[in-house]
């Protein structure tokens, strides 16, 4: 019988609602881009887009579509298996061969996104003898592969090498069997980037395995866009990347674990996420090849998305606002109260700009804050426009 559950939900709802905190969908009609047609109370708007993962502008560009239509041609539009009965085509090889490549890894293995990938990492090799040493801010995906899997688990505090050492020393101590330390390459919510050169080097003293989530890096972190570790100098020294093409690769779907090569046989035999569920669809898998493989072609691409990220901080800090120094696309400009952010949000769409405020719970109590995205595809009067509505707004 529903009406229990339904009366019980219909109150959870509310609660949410009346939080402040329900998750409002805007419907876009337009391809993801620099400008974006957005349904709004007001009727449709075309907003400058600030607020998606199209870190290099691939997602809606033509280039993209063109090769999606080639891979849907050859391949055809989905192949009804999981990938070790008949779901592997030579485009899902080709595709792990170029990730493997990209990242600098020993082998690659696919997965239909980034979050099935991190579910079933952990579970297929780790287990009760094992401690995994995870940051408090990591990814939603990491917390929950760690709860399906048995090894004991330490949370570090965020970014903090003391205690990831602490918890290091109590897993050699106890004399676990394997440690394995995981961390995003970059957060989500500040754009603040994890010390890898750091953490490797506790690695390295306390014989620990070390996982990189690089969601919001491969494709443009590092001098060849390799992600974090490059960027941090640690190109061999991380075991295991796992990351999407859902965002700067193309902007779809899909995810993958790259990394040494016996952790990745133990994946194909292992991880159930890969295992029982069908394989990516090969026109992502043709297309997602097709962005690597354009993006090595395009440094430019790289090039205008750290100029724009580079002038739009400076220009906020100059212009008085609190944002976090670091080097990343995301920007959280930081203004504390929840309702003043929700307001300036509202605001800016007013201003024809598209950026979402983020308040508790999604980030800590008394950081509010407004979270831009800078992308390629701006121009320099995009990032001036952008800096002057939150100068106006601020009033
Ligand atoms: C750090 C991180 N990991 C994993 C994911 C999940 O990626 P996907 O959309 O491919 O499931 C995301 C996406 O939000 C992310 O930010």
């Amino acid at each position: 019988m529903y009406t229990s559950l339904q009366a019980r939900l219909k109150t959870e709802l509310k609660a949410i609602a009346d939080a402040g905190l329900h998750k409002e969908e805007r419907v876009i009609s337009s391809r993801q881009g620099r400008m974006v047609r957005v349904q709004t109370a007001d009727g449709t708007k075309d907003l400058l887009n600030c607020c998606a993962n199209n870190y290099l502008g691939l997602s809606g560009s033509d280039e993209l579509v063109a090769a999606a239509r080639e891979g849907l041609e050859k391949y055809g539009y989905g192949l009804s298996s999981v990938r070790f009965i008949c779901g592997t085509q030579d485009v899902h090889k080709e595709l792990e061969r170029k990730t493997a490549a990209f990242v600098g890894m020993a082998d690659a293995i696919v997965f239909s996104s980034a979050m099935t990938a991190n579910m079933g990492f952990f579970s297929a090799f780790l287990g009760e003898e094992d401690t995994i040493l995870t940051d408090a801010s990591n990814h939603a995906s990491i917390i929950d592969g760690i709860r399906l899997c048995k090894a004991e688990r330490y949370i570090y505090k965020h970014m903090d090498m003391a205690d990831l050492e602490a918890g290091l020393q109590a897993a050699q101590k106890a004399g676990r069997r394997t440690k394995c330390i995981v961390t995003d390459g970059v957060f989500s919510m500040d754009g603040d980037v994890a010390p890898l050169a750091a953490i490797c080097d506790l690695a390295d003293t306390y014989e620990a395995l070390v996982v990189v989530d690089d969601s919001h890096a491969t494709g443009f972190m590092g001098a060849e866009g390799r992600g974090t570790h490059e960027l941090c100098g640690v190109l061999e020294r991380v075991d295991v990347i796992t990351s999407t093409y859902g965002k700067a690769l193309g902007g779809a779907c899909g995810g993958f674990i790259a990394g040494r090569q016996e952790i990745i046989d133990m994946l194909r035999e292992r991880c159930r996420t890969y295992l029982f569920s069908n394989s990516l669809p090969p026109v992502i898998a043709h297309t997602a090849g097709f962005a690597m493989d354009y993006l090595a072609g395009h440094p430019e691409l790289r090039a205008k998305l750290w100029e724009n990220t580079r002038y739009f901080r400076k220009q906020m800090q100059a212009a008085g606002f609190t944002v976090p120094v670091s080097e990343h696309p995301i920007v959280p400009v930081m203004l504390g109260d929840a309702r003043k952010t929700q307001e300036m949000a509202r605001g800016m769409m007013a201003e024809g700009i598209y950026v979402i405020g983020f308040s508790y719970p999604v980030v800590p109590e008394g950081k509010a804050r407004i979270r831009v995205q800078i992308s390629s595809l701006l121009a320099r009067e995009d990032v001036d426009r952008l800096v002057a509505a939150f100068v106006k707004l601020r009033g």
